[in-house]
């Protein structure tokens, strides 16, 4: 289920994917997920927490693929995100404990040419405190044709930002160690 808080902006996508896409309200889509994908500017955060903190502290995973932009989302939510631990911990006060950062410097139009690439597969690092979450993320991002690499817990997640060491593409190094 895709959605928006306008459903019927993401018709047309949803129509090109076959009959087991849907389109719902973002109520609808955190009702419906066992796994909910969170890719929203980081300011819409706090608003998502105080709406659906509690359904989503629920699921199995929450994926965050948001990341506070001072350019876009202002110097004050990047220095509130900085006092609580960075992006991760941050997310985790809104979105409960089964965040898992994910896809957070991968460009959305890379997305499909990069999936079950030949030879080496792209690497996306990860990070989150729940293990069982972290299993979910990596077999799911394993399925849709990447190399999932755990980082770390939440705290690593600022690390997971445009612009960080880790932004951008990686390959896992020849020894395999991730
Ligand atoms: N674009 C990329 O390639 C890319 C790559 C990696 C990470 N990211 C991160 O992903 C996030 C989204 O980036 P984007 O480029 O997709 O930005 P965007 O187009 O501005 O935002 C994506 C969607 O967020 C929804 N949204 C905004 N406020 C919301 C709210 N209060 N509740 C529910 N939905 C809300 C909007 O949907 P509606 O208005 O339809 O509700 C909007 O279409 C950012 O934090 C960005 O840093 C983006």
């Amino acid at each position: 289920m895709f959605s928006s808080r306008h459903p019927e902006t993401l018709k047309g996508l949803v129509d090109e994917l076959g009959p087991l896409a849907r389109v719902g309200t973002v109520a609808e889509a955190v009702e419906f997920g066992d796994v909910v994908m969170v890719v929203v500017p980081y300011t819409a955060m706090e608003q998502i927490g105080r709406d659906y903190g509690n359904a989503l502290a629920n699921k199995v995973l929450v994926i965050d693929v948001s990341n506070p932009i001072e350019r876009r989302d202002g110097a004050e939510i990047v220095k509130w995100v900085d006092d609580h631990g960075g992006a991760g911990l941050a997310t985790a006060k809104y979105l409960g404990p089964h965040v898992v950062r994910a896809f957070n410097a991968i460009g959305y139009a890379k997305l499909s040419t990069d999936a079950h690439r030949q030879g080496e597969l792209v690497g996306v690092p990860i990070a989150g405190d729940d293990a069982h979450a972290i299993d979910i993320a990596s077999s799911l991002i394993r399925e849709i044709g990447f190399d999932p690499v755990v980082i770390g817990g939440l705290a690593m997640g600022k690390y997971l930002v445009p612009g960080t060491p880790l932004g951008g593409e990686h390959r896992r190094p020849k020894s395999g160690r991730s």
